[in-house]
C-alpha cells in the first residue's frame, strides 16, 4: 500500500507560454503532475485523456475562453476542481465562472506562491467532495442493510439495550463471536439516535497499516510526512456530529488506542504534523470478537481504554446458544436470496440439520449457506438437506461424543448455563445482587445460591 498522498494533477490553459512554462516548471518542482496547453483545442484534448485534479483557465484565449472551458472541465471530469485567471478588467467574468462553479480566481500577475496556495485548496476541496460521494454511497448501503433480525430472548435483550444507549452519546463496547452482528448492532445504534442524518464511519482496524490507519483517522497536514503533498481530513472530522466504529479493536496498536482514548475523553485531536486543536463530537462504538481478558492480558488491548468502554458493554451471543432465532433468521435470508424468483421452502430435515449446527460463523455463516443452497437447489421449490455443505449433513451431533469429555458433559448441564448468564448480568447490574436478582426475576437468595453453588 502506498503511505504518501497521491500526486495532485493539474491542466493550466494560457496564450501566454513564458507564464505557463514558468508556472507549469515551478509546480513540477513541488511534485505535482503538470500538463499545459495554449489553446482551448489542446485543453480540450487533454481534458479527454487525463485523469485530473485541477484545470487553471485564462479566461481570454485565442479559440474560446475559460468559461467555455470551465463548462467542458464539468462535462469530461466532474470530480475536478477549476481555477480561473483574469486580467485587468475581466474581474466580472471571473465571478461569473465562479458562479458556474469554479473554486477561485486569481488576478494577472499573481505570484506563483498564490496560486499554489489556491491549488492546495482546491484540492482539499476536491478530495472531501469524494469523501462525500464515498460517505453518501456508504450512507446509501447502511439504509439497505439488514433489518435486525430474531426473537429468542437474548436478543431481545440485545435489542433492548440498543434502545437503551442509542437515546445517549456513552461510548459502547460491542462483543461477540465472528458474524454474530456486532456492525449491525453498532448501525442500529446509530440509525435510531439523534445523529442518524450524520455519517455513520466505520473502519476496521485489522485491515489497515499501522502509519495509514493514523494519518486515515486524523488527517494531516501538508509536510507532515515526506509524500504529504497536502492537506488531508481524516476519518474523525468526517464523522463529527455523527458515529465512528471502530471494528477488532484490539488490532489497533496500543499508542492508537491511547490517542482515540484520547479523543474520546477531550473531543479534540490534531492533524498528524499539526500544532492546531480540532474540536469533534462523535460517538464511539468499540468491537471485537476476540476475548477481552485475553486479549488485555497480552497488552493487546489496553486497559484504560477497557475501564472507558465498561460500562456499556452489548454481547451479542452466537446463534447456537439462541437456536429460536436460527429458524427465524433462516427463513429471512430465504426471502432475502429469493429476491426476484419465488421464496422456497426449507425441508423438515434440512432445518433440523441448521438447527443443531455448531456455526462457528454465525449469522454470516448461516447467510452463505442458504445463499449457496438456493442456487444448487435450482428449480426446486423446497431446501433438502442434499442442498447443505457436506459437512453439515456427515456430522450430526453426537451426543455418545460430547458425553464421553467431562467439558462436554458439563455443556449440556442447565445449571451450568444459568451460573454462566446470571453471573453475566450480575457483571452488568455492576456487582449489585439485588438489581440483577430483580432483572432476572429471581430472589436474592437463589442469585446466591447459584453463584456459589449451593443448594
Ligand atoms: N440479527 C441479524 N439479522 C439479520 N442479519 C444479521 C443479523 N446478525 C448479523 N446479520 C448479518 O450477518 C452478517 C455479519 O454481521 P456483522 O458484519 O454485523 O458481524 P460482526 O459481528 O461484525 O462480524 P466480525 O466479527 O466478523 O466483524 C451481515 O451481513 C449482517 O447483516
Ligand atoms: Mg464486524
Amino acid at each position: 500500500m502506498e503511505t504518501s498522498s497521491p500526486i495532485i494533477r493539474i491542466l493550466i490553459v494560457d496564450d501566454e507560454h513564458h507564464l505557463v512554462e514558468a508556472f507549469g516548471k515551478k509546480l513540477s518542482k513541488e511534485g505535482m503532475k503538470v500538463f499545459t496547453a495554449l489553446n482551448g483545442r489542446d485543453a480540450i484534448a487533454i481534458m479527454k485523456q487525463e485523469d485530473l485534479d485541477i484545470g487553471i483557465f485564462d479566461i481570454k484565449l485565442p479559440d474560446t475562453d475559460g468559461i467555455e472551458l470551465l463548462g467542458r472541465l464539468r462535462e469530461i471530469q466532474p470530480a475536478a476542481e477549476a481555477i480561473m485567471l483574469t486580467g485587468y478588467g475581466s474581474v466580472d467574468t471571473a465571478l461569473r465562472s465562479m458562479k458556474l462553479g469554479a473554486y477561485d480566481y486569481l488576478t494577472k500577475p499573481c505570484k506563483l506562491s498564490e496560486l499554489h496556495a489556491v491549488i492546495l485548496k482546491a484540492y482539499e476541496k476536491k478530495q472531501l467532495k469524494e469523501t462525500n460521494i464515498i460517505l453518501k454511497e456508504h450512507l446509501q448501503r447502511v439504509e439497505a442493510h439488514d433489518r435486525f433480525v430474531g426473537e429468542s430472548r437474548e436478543i431481545k435483550e440485545v435489542k433492548r439495550f440498543i434502545s437503551l444507549v442509542s437515546a445517549s452519546n456513552v461510548p459502547v463496547l460491542v462483543l461477540g463471536e465472528t458474524g454474530t452482528g456486532k456492525e449491525l448492532v453498532a448501525r442500529a445504534i446509530h440509525d435510531l439516535s439523534t445523529r442518524s442524518v450524520r455519517p455513520f464511519v466505520a473502519i476496521n482496524a485489522s485491515c489497515l497499516q499501522e502509519n495509514i490507519l493514523e494519518s486515515e483517522l486524523f488527517g494531516y497536514r501538508k509536510g507532515a510526512f515526506t509524500g504529504a503533498q497536502a492537506d488531508k481530513v481524516g476519518l474523525l472530522q468526517i464523522a463529527d456530529k455523527g458515529t465512528f466504529f471502530v471494528d477488532e479493536v484490539a488490532d489497533m496498536s496500543p499508542p492508537i488506542q491511547a490517542k482515540l482514548l484520547r479523543v474520546l475523553e477531550t473531543s479534540v485531536f490534531r492533524k498528524l504534523g499539526d500544532t492546531k486543536e480540532i474540536t469533534v463530537d462523535v460517538r464511539f462504538i468499540f468491537a471485537t470478537n476476540k476475548s477481552i481478558e485475553e486479549e488485555m492480558e497480552a497488552g493487546r488491548f489496553r486497559k484504560d481504554l477497557f475501564y472507558r468502554l465498561n460500562t456499556f458493554i452489548i454481547t451479542v451471543p452466537p446463534i447456537r446458544n439462541r437456536k429460536d432465532d436460527i429458524s427465524i433468521l433462516a427463513e429471512y435470508f430465504m426471502e432475502k436470496h429469493g429476491r426476484g424468483g419465488r421464496k422456497k421452502a426449507i425441508s423438515r430435515e434440512a432445518m433440523d440439520l441448521l438447527i443443531n449446527y455448531s456455526w462457528p460463523g454465525n449469522v454470516r455463516e448461516l447467510a452463505n449457506v442458504l445463499e449457496r443452497a438456493v442456487l444448487i437447489s435450482a428449480d426446486r421449490v423446497e431446501i433438502v438437506s442434499g442442498d447443505l455443505p457436506r459437512n453439515m449433513v456427515q456430522s450430526p451431533p453426537a451426543l455418545e461424543k460430547i458425553e464421553k469429555h467431562e467439558l462436554g458433559r458439563d455443556m449440556l448441564r442447565l445449571e451450568n448455563m444459568e451460573k454462566e448468564h446470571i453471573e453475566r448480568v450480575l457483571k452488568l447490574a455492576g456487582g449489585n445482587k439485588s438489581k440483577a436478582a430483580r432483572l432476572l426475576g429471581i430472589s436474592r437468595k437463589k442469585l446466591y445460591q447459584t453463584i456459589e453453588g449451593e443448594s
